[in-house]
């Protein structure tokens, strides 16, 4: 393999294949872990830059740097129908990877042992790349993303992600006191991590480095000492930074993946009533300044975890909130796949059988607040977008079927009302993510 910085990746190399990443079982399904398998799901990154829902059969998935496999075989689980292609320097994982991918039914896939910078070798180009955990690890991460630019189709999405300087500064202070002592200077191993662990347990407990790394439940946790106090090549970003890599890299910032987590008005007390020299300047600022106040007010995020693309026209998309009533008439109402689980279906049908709300953020955590649904919401919506996407119209109808009258007063239900009912409903739905609409 030809790279420029051998001694880096010849460390990062021998120290994942001492010790595959992540540690899981290689029986553990994510079938049920939804909100993970929604976040892998090619139709919700498409959706999100383009909104309109397309289908994963036949797309071709990169896992760059895909470890032991568990999030390759999430991609696989969330994609039905994808081929899925798995590169890491690792030797060691890749086998763990391809091993977890033949134990849970998939052949579609296929394994090689390549640097990121490497990619375009495959001769292989792709609708969708996911690279976790590992930009962070490389010397230059415009490097990394002009590699997987290279081999992604022009409609195709990357999803990245970097360490937070901000967040992570202990663990970079931390690094920075294990390489003084040289316990990085070659694979750091059992030992290193035993010494790690005998100083950390000899400081007070007011000693400020322990009170904001020290996690006693992870005491015994070998791979979490090697991948915070011990990790080879890690390295922190800013968001100013990550914007700029992207834009060296000559691709576009769609979004940061999990939205909710970086909500700047969910910082305040009440959203309604900020400070009036706030109010005006907020709604004028760019997405990346919004992004980097929330950091510096709270950097509570560790990774910096964000979509991209190749650049596009200026493609407006217009708000649904904005849809005149002859767009409406013309939307597709989309159920997200991930909502079809049978987990998710049993519950829900249960709770429209039972006369219960249906708690969606058990499911699809989509925000921190708890999200009860209605039941008589979920009994219209739901059932029929479980078989099949929907015209307004079909759920109006429906809904003046299922809720014919005003039950205080005796008046039948209008088309018009229930046509109004149906469209904020699927606005607010939207803005949460399970229900897409298609103009
Ligand atoms: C922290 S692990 C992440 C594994 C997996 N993506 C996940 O999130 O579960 C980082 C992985 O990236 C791989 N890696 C690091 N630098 C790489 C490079 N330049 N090219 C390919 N793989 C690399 C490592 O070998 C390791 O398996």
């Amino acid at each position: 393999m030809e790279t420029k910085t051998p001694q880096i990746y010849d460390k990062i190399r021998e120290q994942f294949d001492t010790g595959p990443y992540p540690r899981i079982p290689i029986e553990t399904s994510p079938k049920e872990q939804i909100i993970n398998l929604y976040y892998h799901n090619l139709v919700t990154a498409y959706y999100r830059r383009n909104k309109q829902v397309i289908s994963t059969q036949g797309r071709i998935i990169l896992d760059a740097g895909c470890g032991s496999g568990f999030t390759t075989l999430t991609l696989a689980e969330a994609n039905p129908g994808a081929k899925i292609v798995g590169i890491d320097l690792s030797s060691k994982s890749l086998e763990l990877a391809q091993k977890r991918l033949e134990y849970h039914g998939f052949d579609n896939v296929e394994f090689h042992v390549l640097s990121l910078e490497d990619l375009p070798k495959l001769e292989i180009k792709f609708d969708y790349i996911n690279c976790d955990e590992v930009l962070y690890l490389l010397p230059d991460p415009v490097a990394g993303l002009k590699a997987m630019k290279a081999v992604l189709k022009p409609a195709g999405i990357i999803r990245a992600n970097l360490h937070s300087s901000l967040q992570r500064v202990f663990y970079f202070r931390a690094q920075l006191i294990f390489k003084m002592m040289g316990l990085m200077d070659e694979n750091p191993g059992e030992i290193e991590v035993d010494i790690v662990r005998e100083i950390f347990k000899s400081l007070k407990d007011g000693v400020q480095l322990k009170q904001k790394t020290w996690n006693s439940e992870k005491e015994n946790d070998d791979q979490y000492f090697m991948m915070n106090y011990l990790f080879q090549g890690d390295k922190g970003y800013t968001i100013p930074e990550m914007f700029a890599a992207i834009a060296d890299a000559n691709l576009e910032f769609i979004s940061m993946t999990q939205l909710k987590q970086w909500d700047l008005m969910s910082l305040f007390k009440d959203p309604k009533d900020i400070p009036t020299f706030l109010a005006y300047s907020l709604p004028e600022i760019s997405i990346e300044d919004k992004l980097n106040l929330f950091e510096l007010f709270n950097p509570k995020n560790r990774l910096l975890d964000f979509w991209c693309g190749n650049k596009e026209e200026n493609q407006t998309i217009k708000p649904p909130q904005e849809w005149t009533i002859d767009d409406w008439k013309k939307v597709k109402i989309h159920l997200h796949p991930q909502m079809k689980a049978s987990v998710v279906v049993e519950e829900l049908f249960e709770c429209i059988n039972q006369y219960l709300y249906f708690p969606i953020d058990k499911h699809l955590p989509l925000t921190q607040e708890q999200i009860l649904i209605k039941n008589n919401v979920a009994a219209c919506l739901y059932p029929p977008l479980l078989e099949s996407p929907k015209p307004i119209d079909f759920l109006a109808k429906r809904w003046q079927r299922l809720y014919p009258e005003n039950p205080i007063t005796g008046e039948a239900t209008t088309e018009e009302q229930a046509f109004k009912i149906i469209r904020d409903l699927a606005i607010g739905r939207e803005a949460f993510g399970e229900i897409l609409l298609e103009l």
